[in-house]
């Protein structure tokens, strides 16, 4: 027994979490091109544009576009990283915008200023020892590859995106050593125009097209995985999970299949990341609902050779299945998965079930499946924050909802679960993926930013600031 049971080992890697479109603004500077998370306005367009019914191809009149401007962590990294450090962090996981790197995301040679971008960065984090963490596709495709090629429905952008993968290894070897493929490679199902920059053809058989543009997926995150450990022998690549247990509402087998079956769903991406095939149920699922892949000859023998060094993935919630029409009428919101509420959990304030303990079983469940090392890259409570008088933010919920999923998460290293760090979601307020508001904030940090764009962007420490400095210094002894 070499495990040490007690609690977080002492490599564990505390930090934060954050994406580039939700953060850093600048969306045309220095070269960059338009992604497509920069078409999605705040408001009631939002969802039809990102689940690939509504096509938006340019910015429209009137429309507020929350990424252009974001935090404008662009130009103010270095302040916001000082602030990280102050806290301790051992890693932040931040994301490259592929756009920044090649604008359209075809052309063969890079955009310098883009690459001069990220290099700068990593090296003001490595000035105070903070490890980065980089993803390299968050919720993110350069709208030249849309409009052109149709996105991830089109084979041609796997050898694009592996020229991307393969130009920022090669240039940041010596400063990154831990990445991610794709962000909640899952949420293509749920998300397609957010997922895979996906958008709808009249009469298109969508569930074809999702996988379909799931295989080009699978594929070219295998091929990163390839080019990264060719490139930094010392490498480790991850996948990375929305993840968040279903169970089944009550013990009829009915349900419980239900649940298996919901689950499998999103484990279909990381049993092929992970297990480098096709799962006996995915064929199935296949063949029952006429979905036939378009693969080349070598695609299974990428898939079978380049399997993910460890699992990256995000909790929020558990989420609840039943099979009972009646049951089902009553549902919650929850990371985009639909759910049944759980009538022995609470929810936060947009809906998402709070479910500590969910974690730990997560993280086991996910352990026994895989037997690889797991990251929590993503765990977070978006909430509203009222600064007092004094301008100061308390925001003990924030507190408690952490304090309670890292209890459990220690828990789940005491069960032998071999958790090699954690990164809450936004340590500084961003902007929401799923709405576009800067209210639902996650942050340590305050960012004096309304939804529509007021506001002077200053930071300010919450309450929580101090508290997550003290657990990083104890290493979670002090929770
Ligand atoms: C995850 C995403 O789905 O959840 C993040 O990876 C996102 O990009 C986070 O911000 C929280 O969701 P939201 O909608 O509250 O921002």
């Amino acid at each position: 027994m070499s495990k040490n049971l007690t609690g977080f080992p002492e490599s564990f890697l505390w930090g934060g979490a954050i994406a580039a479109n939700q953060t850093e603004g600048a969306y045309l500077k220095d070269g960059k091109g338009l992604t497509t998370v920069d078409l999605l306005p705040i408001g009631e367009k939002r969802f039809p544009i990102m689940i690939g019914k509504l096509p938006s191809f340019s910015p429209l009149e009137g429309e507020f576009y929350p990424s252009h401007e974001a935090i404008d962590f662009y130009h103010r990294y270095k302040e916001d990283i000082a602030l990280f450090a102050e806290m301790g962090f051992k890693t932040l996981r931040l994301s490259i915008s592929w756009a920044r790197i090649f604008p359209n995301g075809d052309e063969i040679e890079p955009n310098e200023a883009g690459l001069q971008f990220y290099d700068d960065l990593f090296d003001e984090l490595k000035k105070y020892n903070i490890e980065p963490l980089v993803t390299l596709a968050h919720f993110d495709v350069p709208v030249h590859l849309v409009k052109e090629y149709g996105s991830w429905k089109n084979r041609k952008l796997i050898s694009f995106f592996e020229n991307y993968a393969r130009t920022v290894f090669t240039r940041y070897k010596k400063k990154v050593k831990y990445w991610l493929t794709f962000n909640e490679i899952n949420m293509l199902l749920h998300l397609p125009y957010i997922g895979a920059g996906l958008v709808f053809e009249e009469g298109e058989d969508e569930k074809q097209v999702k996988y379909q543009a799931a295989h080009h997926q699978l594929v070219a995150s295998a091929l990163a995985v390839k080019a990264g450990h060719e490139i930094i022998p010392d490498a480790k690549i991850g996948c990375m999970l929305a993840a968040g247990m279903t169970y089944p509402y009550s013990s009829n087998p009915n349900d419980v299949m239900d649940a298996m079956d919901k689950d499998r769903e999103s484990f279909f991406f990381i049993d092929v990341q992970s297990r480098g095939e096709y799962p006996g149920y995915a064929k199935r699922f296949f063949l029952e609902n006429d979905i036939e892949l378009d693969m080349e000859e070598n695609d299974e023998k990428i898939l079978k050779e380049n399997t993910v060094d460890y699992i990256g993935f995000s909790y929020y919630s558990s989420r609840v299945t039943s099979t009972d029409p009646k049951i089902q009428e009553n549902t919650t919101s929850g990371n985009v998965f639909g759910s049944i509420t759980n009538p022995y959990l609470e929810k936060s304030e947009w809906g998402w079930t709070i479910d500590p303990k969910g974690l730990r079983i997560t993280a086991n469940q996910l352990y026994d499946r895989y037997q690889k090392p797991l990251f929590v890259v993503e765990n977070g409570l978006g909430a509203v924050d009222i600064p007092n008088e004094d301008g100061a933010v308390v925001d003990d919920y924030r507190i408690a909802y952490l304090r309670e999923h890292l209890k459990e998460m220690k828990e789940a290293i005491r069960d032998g679960v071999d958790i090699i760090g954690y990164t809450s979601w936004g340590p500084i307020d961003i902007v929401s993926a799923s709405t576009g508001e800067m209210k639902k904030r996650y942050g340590y940090i305050y960012v004096d930013r309304d939804n529509l764009g007021n506001g002077t962007l200053k930071r300010t420490k919450k309450k929580s600031f101090e508290w997550y400095k003290n657990i990083i210094q104890t290493n979670g002894k002090e929770l």
